[in-house]
């Protein structure tokens, strides 16, 4: 699937931008699908809300559960003072989480993809588990900023292997919000992890310092990813990566997956933990059921 030279710049910039990547088609009827789930979807009691501001993210058991659940998280300017929603639930959420892609067909056969596979194979992940899914709304107006990070502090591995597989379902712009990484900034060691503090059943979390030198500078250290609809943007879980507000009238819609080595460890003290009933699934180069391009 991938160059040679392709797979060279991937590992030299630490990210590579597929355009096209996804048939059209497939992206509306992912958007279509992401739309239908949030409207289906009652928050009763809760209101989760994500942030990357950790006080909030730890007292919060939804998120703590998403591994195994297709859960709504809301945007953090989504409620007036009043606690009341500024605009309609559908225009208000912030993504979607995290295991919709074992748990709905449509997103199911969006993600287990032959193409998907072999380009997880190109770079060195032969052996791709699914770990989590997001797909993401950058809402028009209210769409919040995600604070410059590498991935593999929030999924951690026994060696790094985490790999992130970013889709955008929508254009991607700088007005709306696009993703900005760093060139080459996977090459500086792992920052911190993202731990759950008292074992797996506990509710709180917390950062654990590996590497005092600071993320690069937002956004002067970054480049922009300006991209259409149907781009597959590939991010190595080492690479430091941001994405600003969207102030604009128009939403940004991405899907992200994340996928670690079957041979690599996973801590239990990672945040995201799968159900016992749910064991991961390998990308499959050889599976029938789907195809998106
Ligand atoms: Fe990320």
């Amino acid at each position: 699937m991938l160059s040679s030279e392709q797979v060279e710049r991937f590992q030299r910039d630490g990210y590579l931008v597929l355009e096209g990547f996804v048939d059209p088609a497939a992206c509306v009827e992912l958007k279509q699908r992401a739309v239908e789930l949030v409207h289906e979807w009652q928050p009763g009691a809760h209101r989760t809300i994500f942030t990357t501001d950790e006080q909030e993210r730890s007292s919060n058991e939804e998120f703590l559960s998403s591994g195994g659940k297709v859960w709504c998280f809301f945007e953090e300017e989504a409620f007036g003072d009043d606690g009341q929603l500024r605009q309609a639930k559908e225009l208000s959420i912030n993504k979607i989480g995290h295991a919709q892609h074992d748990l709905d067909p449509v997103f199911e056969r969006f993600t287990y993809t032959p193409e998907l596979a072999e380009v997880a194979t190109d770079i060195g992940l032969a052996d791709a588990l699914v770990l989590q899914s997001m797909y993401i709304f950058k809402q028009p107006g209210i769409g919040g900023e995600v604070g410059c990070h590498q991935d593999a502090t929030f999924l951690y591995t026994d060696p790094i292997t985490v790999t992130g597989f970013w889709f955008a379902i929508e254009d991607a712009t700088l007005e709306n919000g696009c993703l900005w990484a760093a060139p080459g900034g996977h090459h500086a060691p792992l920052s911190k992890v993202f731990k759950r503090a008292g074992g797996p059943d506990d509710g709180g979390t917390v950062f654990e310092e590996l590497d005092a030198s600071p993320l690069p500078a937002v956004p002067d250290d970054l480049v922009p990813l300006e991209v259409p609809a149907g781009t597959l943007v590939l991010l190595d879980g080492r690479l430091p990566h941001w994405s600003d507000v969207n102030r604009s009238g128009r939403s940004r819609h991405a899907y992200s997956v994340h996928c670690i080595s079957a041979a690599s460890e996973y801590p239990e003290w990672n945040w995201l933990q799968r159900p016992a009933d749910m064991p991961l699934r390998r990308l499959d180069r050889n599976d029938a059921t789907s195809s998106v391009r």
